[in-house]
């Protein structure tokens, strides 16, 4: 077993399992679209503690993320593994996304929901670049995982009732508040060079 904690939730994980199995399994906000292939970034996550307990970024990672998200410890949680026993903390893009429209609309009509919303905007914006720059050479690089793990029922089975699951606790209301908490804390290097989180995130 090992110590981590998915939007601000302690979720129950194994050494070896990667971070969106775990986040599935606990039910957290958290997409998935391309079932875990590896092809859709829609996994994509921050790791706010205990970065140096995952496995090193892989092919299909480093084909998705840039040099500098990779150094800001951005995953895709299919992809990120569970190499050691924690403690290790992330926050999803789901939920960040989650996070900063329930501002917007918790905001009402004002300026501040106007900068919130145009904030949210361009941090979208930014992601669907990021994708459509990828698209289709990294389509085709990560193809040969559409036929290692092809379509069958009980996995469709799976993932229609796990994306149910993330809708209702993506609308429940206060779902969420932990992370909120954990999107504060702040990776900072220290001595040995690894990354430690700061702030409420850092407690696990
Ligand atoms: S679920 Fe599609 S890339 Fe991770």
């Amino acid at each position: 077993m090992t110590n981590v904690m998915i939007n601000g939730e302690p979720a129950a994980a194994d050494v070896g399992e990667d971070l969106l199995t775990v986040a599935r399994r606990q039910g957290a906000v958290v997409g998935f679209l391309c079932d875990g292939r590896g092809m859709c970034t829609t996994c994509q996550c921050q790791v706010i503690a205990g970065a140096g307990e995952l496995t090193e970024p892989n092919e299909v990672e480093r084909a998705w993320l840039s040099e500098e998200q990779l150094g800001r410890d951005e995953r895709l949680a299919c992809q990120a593994r569970l190499a050691g026993e924690g403690p290790v903390a992330v926050v999803t893009g789901a939920e960040t996304i989650r996070q900063q429209l329930r501002d917007v609309l918790s905001a009402g009509v004002s300026p501040r929901a106007a900068i919130q919303l145009a904030g949210l905007m361009t941090g979208l914006g930014a992601g669907a670049a990021q994708v459509a720059r990828g698209f289709p050479m990294n389509v085709l690089r990560t193809w040969p995982r559409f036929l290692e793990m092809p379509p069958h029922l009980p996995g469709i089975t799976k993932y229609v009732v796990d994306s149910g699951r993330v809708v209702a606790r993506a609308i429940q209301p206060g779902a969420g508040e932990n992370a909120a908490e954990s999107l504060t804390a702040r990776p900072v290097p220290i001595e040995d060079g690894s990354r430690e989180a700061v702030g409420p995130g850092a407690d696990i």
